[in-house]
């Protein structure tokens, strides 16, 4: 089916939907459920990679979204063929289940090596399934781990799928949504005004921002996948890019913040 051709009121927000699927390769988002958006904390997006009957979580989460991840992943796969977790940091709203999904998976975790030693405050004691990620990315099976450090935390990666060319950027392309929520970007302007705040507060300066443009344009990109609000197609995904380059944001803007 290749890319997903649904516009934003024909989404199963429920259920998630396949963003990409080639030759049994799927690249799925794992929906939200009423939690997700009308709770107190900030709306997440879960995705799921099937790449040869194996699956890979990305950012799955924490609790409040646990029994939701658990019930649409297991649309998809079984639970015992979830190979890898990729959490792109340390906060709870990534990695906080991190107990719980070592318990029902016999999934590594891969993590920044700067976090592998404070998710065991998430409630576990055997870290022996969490492999540190080393500063300058790598690889996990055929997906690119590229790094984002400072976008926002000092140790941060995103994930590359060469085969949907679909880029998971973490908190990177974040936007907050008000009463309305939608999967894709449609009125990059307007997103603009949803992602501001987020951005320019939570990054740590412009220069951290090129440095990562400058990283991720090397790829062929054909979506950009956030870990909140709204996914990125090709000409929006650009857009997003060009505005992140130039964004002043964190130390750019310090004075400003704490006057
Ligand atoms: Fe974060
Ligand atoms: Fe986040």
């Amino acid at each position: 089916m290749g890319y997903i051709n649904l516009s934003n009121e024909q989404v199963n927000i429920s259920n998630g939907e396949v963003l990409f699927e080639e030759s049994g390769h799927k690249f799925i988002w794992l929906g939200w459920d009423e939690a997700d958006i009308k709770g107190s904390f900030i709306q997440v997006n879960q995705y799921l990679i099937i790449s040869n009957g194996k699956g890979t979580l990305l950012d799955p989460g924490g609790v409040h979204v646990f029994p939701k991840v658990v019930a649409n992943v297991s649309r998809y796969i079984d639970l015992a063929d979830i190979k890898n977790i990729f959490y792109t940091h340390q906060d709870p709203d990534v990695s906080s289940g991190i107990a719980m999904w070592l318990s029902i998976t016999s999934a590594n975790v891969y993590i920044s090596k700067l976090w592998v030693r404070f998710l065991p405050h998430f409630g576990i004691t055997d870290v022996s399934r969490i492999i540190p990620i080393e500063d300058n990315g790598g690889r996990i099976d055929s997906f690119e781990v590229i790094p984002a450090h400072f976008m926002h935390s000092p140790g941060q990666h995103t994930l590359y799928d060469p085969t949907s060319k679909i880029l998971f950027s973490g908190d990177v392309g974040a936007a907050v949504f008000g009463s309305k929520t939608y999967l894709f970007v449609e009125d990059f302007n307007a997103h603009v005004a949803l992602m501001e705040g987020f951005h320019k507060r939570y990054m740590a300066s412009n220069a951290v921002c090129r440095n990562f443009v400058n990283r991720v344009r090397k790829y062929d990109i054909n979506m950009i996948a956030p870990q909140h609000g709204a996914v990125f197609k090709k000409e929006s995904a650009k857009s997003f890019l060009s505005w992140l380059e130039s964004l002043r944001c964190g130390s750019d803007i310090v004075d400003e913040i704490s006057r």
